[in-house]
């Protein structure tokens, strides 16, 4: 058997615990696959002396983790931190420039700055590898890469956070509104102290980025994408959708356009039928539509220590079986800049939901500036009962048209006084 693979390791919270359990409990059997053994020999956290429920004993310390990345004695840094930028993009530059493989889990610093890493990768001719940052124990990075290589891809699209499937698909079953059942995931576990990241798209968009790079051969662009999260949507806007036979699940969607690249997260109504409709609780799904390959669709667990320990481990057994493939599949010179599609030209069915004060003729204004901007009303529900404080929501479907119709009309309707908050908007997935 080869030399073994040997591993520093920064990070030992969530995930760095889960790869150092994995690697212990499973070392045969991963030694067997990649050839050769899988060493962790040295490690750092903030905290040397906190439990971790692991015996740490026989790996080497380090109190500053940038260190790891110049100790002779290592082939990959595996950084497990977290934070696009601060220690772990410290690092990440430290153990490429020194021609260390670098293994990460970390998708904000991949969105953020994965072309730079890329190119550093490039340059010192190591791997940089980074399957766990997009949808946990989800092979999507692999099946973009590897299993569809040869398609050209129409678009990729899914259900990238936990946190926000956990939370919709709750409120979809037990009715109740989103703040209730947001306090109910953070005290389970499934929601962050701050959920912002989550629940505002952001965590969403910053895996979209990374899987739009390779699906079409551009450079990420994260300032490019559109993102809106799920903070706004009520227990009557999931009734709505499930009378008219959809469920609302965060999507993100990327495809290319005449060159362009559209980059959107946003809360979407799918169709019962559809196989994302069928994803609840904290389960990740992606689509990738090739053209050769049709749809492929990947599902599972998005978070976690073991899934997300599965993930670093499989980019682990692939350096030392001796993949060295480019992490966005082209050299960095050759990938594109792709302009920003223009989403207003794109034609939806969209939902629309106001809500408006009860009194007589807000109707008419409203479905007026749908008339005056051209916008075609499929189907229109006025609730009767006022909600609580003596508003009344009135919901919407459009028939297909540009998504800049609608943009239009609600301009028309800003200032009106009959409308309490902000209409919402979204798109139905066709
Ligand atoms: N959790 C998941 O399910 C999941 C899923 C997919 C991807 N990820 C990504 O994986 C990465 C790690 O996530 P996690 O959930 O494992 O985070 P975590 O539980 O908060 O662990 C972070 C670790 O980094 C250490 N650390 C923080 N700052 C440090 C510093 N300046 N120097 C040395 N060590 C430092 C912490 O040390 P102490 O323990 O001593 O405080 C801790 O061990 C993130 O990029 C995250 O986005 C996580």
């Amino acid at each position: 058997m080869a030399e073994p693979l040997r591993i520093a390791l920064a990070g030992l919270g969530t995930v760095g615990g889960g790869v150092i359990r994995l690697i212990e409990s499973n070392g045969t059997l991963i030694a067997g696959r990649a050839g050769r053994r899988l060493d962790i020999v040295a490690i750092c956290a903030r905290d040397r002396g906190k439990d971790r429920g692991v015996d740490l004993s026989r790996y080497a310390w380090e109190d500053d983790m940038t260190l790891l990345a110049g100790r002779a004695d290592v082939d990959v840094v595996v950084e497990l931190v977290g934070g696009a930028d601060g220690p772990a993009l410290a690092l990440a530059r430290r153990a490429l420039t020194a021609r260390k493989s670098l293994v990460t889990a970390n998708k904000a610093m991949i969105a953020h700055h994965g072309m730079e890493l890329a190119e550093l990768a490039e340059n010192a001719g190591v791997p940089l590898k980074f399957e766990a940052a997009v949808a946990g124990a989800v092979p999507v990075i692999k099946g973009l890469r590897e299993g569809a290589a040869a398609n050209a891809i129409a678009r990729v699209y899914g259900i990238l956070n936990g946190t926000c499937n956990y939370i919709l698909s709750t409120m979809e079953r037990s009715g109740r509104d989103f703040a209730e059942v947001l306090k109910e995931a953070q005290d389970l576990g499934y929601a962050e102290a701050d959920p912002a990241f989550d629940i505002d798209g952001v965590d969403s968009a910053h895996k979209l980025a990374i899987l739009a790079a390779i699906a079409f051969g551009g450079r990420i662009d994260f300032a490019a994408m559109e993102v809106s999260g799920i903070a706004r949507i009520r227990a009557a806007d999931i009734a709505q959708a499930a009378a008219l036979g959809y469920v609302i699940r965060l999507i993100g969607l990327a495809e290319s356009e005449n060159d362009s690249l559209f980059q959107r997260v946003q809360p979407c109504l799918v169709p019962r039928e559809h196989p994302l409709a069928a994803v609840e609780g904290a389960t990740n799904a992606v689509v990738i539509e090739g053209d050769y390959s049709g749809r492929l669709l990947f599902q599972g667990a998005g978070a976690g220590d073991g899934p997300t320990a599965s993930a670093v481990v499989a980019d682990l057994i692939d350096i030392a079986r001796g993949d060295t493939g480019l992490p966005f599949s082209v050299p960095v010179a050759d990938l594109a800049t792709l302009p920003a599609a223009d989403s207003g030209c794109r034609r939806a069915r969209s939902y629309l939901r106001f809500t408006v004060t009860d009194r007589p003729g807000v109707l008419a204004e409203i479905t007026a500036a749908m008339r005056d901007a051209g916008v075609s009303i499929e189907s229109l529900i006025q609730q009767g009962r006022p909600e609580e404080g003596g508003e009344v929501l009135v919901a919407m479907v459009t028939h297909e048209g540009p998504e800049s119709r609608v943009a239009h009309a609600l301009e028309l309707l800003v200032g009106s006084d009959s409308l309490t908050e902000q209409p919402l908007v979204m798109p139905l997935l066709d």
